[in-house]
């Protein structure tokens, strides 16, 4: 039944945490492995809470502690009032042991995974892209053996909205541009999940109470960890509710008929005021515009049946406790 083979890049992270979980439900996913990455909390945390999570949800499922800090800045502050201190919504998790965690750090993890099985593993990135591009300079062979990458991360404009950490820029692009702007430059299959999409996939409280009444123990994980994630949305957009960015992504994977999507070459503003800006030349434009010259085509979400996606994650928690 697998259909997917993937790599989780993840620096969970509560919304990290919903679409772990939904991953390790789905029947057409093969975990082969989790990779933390800074960016929500410190790589300790974030691998920490990679650990629980496999532990927890995806027993058996290799982890790889990976970058603490991108290519080329300082790491960025926690994102406590966000995700909480332990990344996970502040409830209270258990000592992890760390004994499982793999020798190799996340790029190598990634790019011997990729060779060890070329033309079967996904990428599915959602998070700083440090690791990705880690591995690429590694071993930028890696790019014609992946199968497909798709990552949640930027903003296109599509409904007004440019960014949720600066008005230019979304969160996980703007931890890392500079890898962002590479990963989107290597020749493999990459479709981007972003803002335009995941703002208009919200989980709102009824929504997620309903989840945590008929999902069984992953449904009340969910409920749980989203509490403080859903007081941050309140205060800050006014959303009753929180925004499913990183589940859309998995979404995505195995449900593309769900969004409807633009290609064209992508790049990364990595200085300035609009550091972090995700900004594609769709096909068919007619302009000159030798920075996006030669590289290759990525797929970005433009339109999104949200009602769908909320479904199809309510029918992957729920169905299976009825
Ligand atoms: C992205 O930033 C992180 O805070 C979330 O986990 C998600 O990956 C949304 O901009
Ligand atoms: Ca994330």
């Amino acid at each position: 039944m697998t259909l997917h083979t993937v790599i989780y890049d993840t620096d969970p992270g509560i919304d990290d945490a919903i679409a772990l979980v939904f991953q390790a439900l789905h029947p057409e996913i093969e975990l082969a492995g989790i990779t933390s990455v800074f960016g929500n909390a410190s790589i300790a945390t974030t691998t920490r809470n990679a650990l629980y999570l496999a532990q927890r949800f995806a027993p058996g499922v290799p982890v790889a502690r990976g970058a603490a800090a991108p290519l080329q800045c300082m790491a960025p502050e926690p994102l406590g009032w966000i995700h909480g201190d332990d990344g996970l919504g502040n409830i209270g998790l258990p000592e992890v042991d760390h004994a499982p965690l793999d020798s190799r750090p996340a790029h190598q993890f990634i790019a011997e995974t990729v060779r060890a099985r070329p033309g079967e593993i996904t990428l599915l990135a959602v998070g700083p892209l440090t690791n990705l591009a880690l591995a690429l300079a590694d071993d930028p062979g890696i790019a014609e053996r992946v199968k497909e990458v798709v990552i949640m991360g930027g903003a296109f404009g599509i409904g007004g909205v440019l960014g949720n950490v600066t008005p230019a820029a979304e969160a996980n692009i703007h931890c890392d541009p500079h890898a962002a702007d590479l990963v989107f430059a290597a020749p493999w299959k990459v479709s981007i999940v972003g803002l335009d999409v995941t703002h208009e996939t919200v989980m709102t409280t009824a929504y997620l109470a309903s989840i945590r009444d008929r999902g069984g123990d992953a449904g009340r994980f969910v409920w749980d960890i989203s509490r403080h994630y859903e007081r941050f949305h309140s205060e800050s957009d006014q959303a009753t509710g929180i925004f499913a960015h990183d589940y859309s992504a998995a979404a995505y994977l195995v449900a593309p008929h769900l969004y409807e999507t633009r290609g064209g070459p992508v790049r990364v503003v990595t200085e300035g005021i609009a550091n972090g800006l995700t900004i594609q030349k769709p096909f068919g434009m007619q302009v000159d515009a030798p920075d996006w010259e030669g590289r290759p085509s990525c797929e970005v979400c433009v339109g999104v049946d949200a009602p769908g996606v909320l479904d199809l994650f309510d029918r992957m928690l729920c169905d299976q406790n009825a």
